[in-house]
């Protein structure tokens, strides 16, 4: 494979597109490379996979059954979500979550959340209150904000129903064999036991529920451009995000 080189956006080129979208199953790299994308152009970096953690941690640690679909709608009316950049924290995180003002940014990658999480993003009032405040922060962060020349926003319906608008629209996919496996070593690295067979299960339940849920179903947008990850490194897909980046905004 050759070595990927990335060139950092210069001059005309480095505000970038503004807002750039970015949508893939579970472990498709959308953060990793999302994270990697934003530094570069200087944008927010906002998983929007993290507000619906959110909702289900706060459902759980307050003893909600998860799939009370109107406990959790009302959760997501009603609680106080910040993801804010990564600041001074050095413990590999790419954003902070606040909850009412709590740093849960690691608490809501927990084994339980994952379990739950995708019903509850199956629920429309969740989704109607956490697709809003997505946009609204989008907006904020279009044409620069606090600092940031514009916002990479990761998820699974940024490009079809969040910001249908978004200049560059970007699908990552991988074979879920290859998802789980890197999963799998995450969660290894992490110190969490677990076996491969389960973590496959559990991603295969995932990819399921989001892509068949009748409300904005995971799916690539018509007008997105979809890179099967199978194989690239993280820089190699960095770039080719980087070169339709720069392509968008009429430079090379
Ligand atoms: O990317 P993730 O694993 O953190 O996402 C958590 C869950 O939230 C996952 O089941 C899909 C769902 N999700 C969604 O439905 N829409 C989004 N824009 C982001 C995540």
């Amino acid at each position: 494979m050759k070595p990927a080189t990335i060139t950092a956006p210069t001059s005309d080129q480095a505000r970038g597109p503004g807002v750039i979208a970015i949508d893939g199953p579970a472990a498709s790299g959308k953060s990793t490379v999302g994270f990697a994308v934003a530094g570069l152009f200087n944008y927010l970096f906002f998983d929007t996979g993290a507000m619906y953690r959110v909702v289900t941690w706060a459902a759980l640690d307050q003893g909600t059954d998860p799939h009370n679909d109107a406990a959790v709608g009302t959760l997501a009316e009603e609680l106080d979500i910040a993801i804010l950049p990564v600041g001074t924290a050095r413990d590999g995180r790419h954003l902070t979550v606040l909850v009412e003002g709590q740093d849960v940014t690691w608490a809501i990658r927990s084994p339980e959340v994952d379990q739950n999480v995708s019903a509850v993003a199956a629920v429309p009032r969740v989704r109607a209150a956490l697709s809003q405040h997505q946009r609204q922060i989008g907006a904020q962060y279009a044409h620069g904000f606090a600092g940031m020349h514009g916002i990479v926003m990761v998820g699974r319906d940024i490009g079809t129903v969040v910001l249908p608008d978004a200049p560059l629209k970007i699908y990552l996919d991988a074979p879920v064999e290859e998802r789980a496996n890197r999963r799998f070593l995450e969660m290894e690295k992490r110190g969490k036991t677990t076996s491969f067979a389960q973590v496959l299960a559990d991603m295969q339940e995932r990819d399921r529920i989001d892509s068949q849920r009748a409300i904005a179903p995971l799916r690539p947008a018509e007008d997105a451009h979809i890179i099967s990850t199978a194989g690239l490194g993280v820089l190699e897909i960095v770039e080719r995000i980087v070169a339709l980046a720069k392509a968008t905004c009429g430079a090379d």
